[in-house]
């Protein structure tokens, strides 16, 4: 079977003789990623709180953008006409869009599914819009990402109807399709498909199934955002892992709390994508080991230390938790300031998995971490 193309090749350098993780490299036309890896989320076309040099300072390798968001705002025409969103953005390195579905569902709440596409009010100017596959695709050739995603039907955790389930676990297999036929740049760009299904063991599986027919460089695992229990969430994604090609990267969208990157690297995910260190950053939060640090807190008023005494990013290195306090979600230099440690924490934390991969470290590894998350063994 055809496991690669120009668009995108994967070098799988070490694997974990116990757990299902590995490390690779994923050769991309804008760049070669380690994974596995990381991706924060730009949506508009802009990090919020970092620019496109202090990413590459914090060997930020990918980063994804929102279709939906760039068709609206500056739209194909100036996409095209600046060269696609590299160019535009002033990104020199590898991105990655998702389709737009997930975001119209999620944010608006307004929108109506039908076989044709995902019918919505633009919050911009009110005017109804009809985001179908094809035009999804359109828009993700015109930004010119290194992968792309396919348009899904996208069902609400929070919903348990089987029948709505299927729906659109059978409806994103479809639409798949439509997409993969509508791709006009299939040597410089990656489509992955997205398993969808939900918490339905039967349905994730025949979907992750009938991805595994189609003639792709990698695959997405979709539906398990919603802040599900860790329990109901980790084995739907292992179930998936068991059926997607072990050769190609497997992505799990819109998951990135620590613990959770460290489990689902050990059910064999390549990369992640999250805006939690970004938005919980906005809301004055820096991440460590044990979860957050709320610096908005009375108790950090007076502690002269940084935020992480082992973090080296230039935050640690040169603020006081008394200081960011003093500041904190006052001045947008606050926001500034924890983004880069944030997005810092999340790197130096997939960096050290590689690591303890290549290592053969990595079952050591995740027990250490596990048992500093859940210290009484919760
Ligand atoms: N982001 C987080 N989850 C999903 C999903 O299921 N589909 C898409 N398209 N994006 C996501
Ligand atoms: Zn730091």
């Amino acid at each position: 079977m055809k496991t690669t193309s120009a668009a995108l090749r994967f070098n799988i350098s070490t694997e974990c003789k116990i757990t299902k993780a590995r490390s690779a490299v994923m050769k991309l036309p804008h760049y070669d990623v380690k994974t596995p890896v990381f991706m924060p989320v730009g949506t508009q076309g802009t990090m919020k709180g970092l620019l496109p040099e202090q990413l590459e300072n914090l060997d930020c390798e990918i980063i994804l953008g929102n279709t939906y968001h760039l068709g609206n705002r500056p739209g194909t025409d100036v996409l095209e006409k600046a060269g696609g969103l590299h160019k535009f953005m002033g990104w020199n390195r590898a991105l990655l869009t998702d389709s737009g579905g997930f975001q119209m569902v999620s944010l608006l709440q307004l929108a109506e599914i039908t076989e044709e596409g995902v019918k919505f009010k633009s919050p911009y100017d009110g005017s109804e819009t009809m985001l179908t596959p094809e035009r999804s695709i359109e828009i993700q050739n015109s930004i010119g990402a290194d992968i792309i995603m396919q348009l899904d039907d996208v069902v609400q955790t929070t919903n348990q109807n089987y029948e709505r389930n299927k729906e659109a676990s059978e409806r994103t297999s479809r639409w798949l399709d439509r997409c993969l036929k509508a791709h006009k740049r299939p040597t410089e760009q990656s489509i992955f498909p997205i398993v969808q299904g939900l918490l339905n063991n039967t349905l994730r599986e025949q979907s992750a199934k009938e991805h595994m027919t189609k003639d792709v460089n990698g695959f997405a695992i979709g539906g398990l955002s919603g802040g599900e229990a860790k329990d109901d969430f980790w084995p739907m994604v292992s179930l998936s892992t068991g059926i997607l090609d072990k050769n190609k990267p497997r992505y799990l969208m819109g998951v990135g709390v620590a613990i959770d990157l460290v489990v689902c690297v050990a059910l064999g995910v390549d990369m992640f994508d999250c805006v939690f260190p970004t938005r919980t950053a906005r809301f004055g939060c820096a991440l460590v080991n044990k979860g957050q640090l709320s610096l908005k807190q009375k108790k950090y008023e007076t502690d002269l230390n940084p935020i992480d005494k082992d973090c080296t990013c230039s935050t640690c290195l040169n603020y006081t938790r008394a200081y960011l306090h003093s500041i904190v979600t006052v001045e947008t230099v606050s926001c500034h300031l924890l983004s880069v440690h944030n997005i810092a924490y999340q790197m130096r934390l997939m960096r050290t998995m590689r690591e303890n991969i290549e290592n053969g470290t990595f079952p050591a590894f995740v027990q250490q971490f596990v048992n500093e998350v859940y210290p009484n063994g919760q």
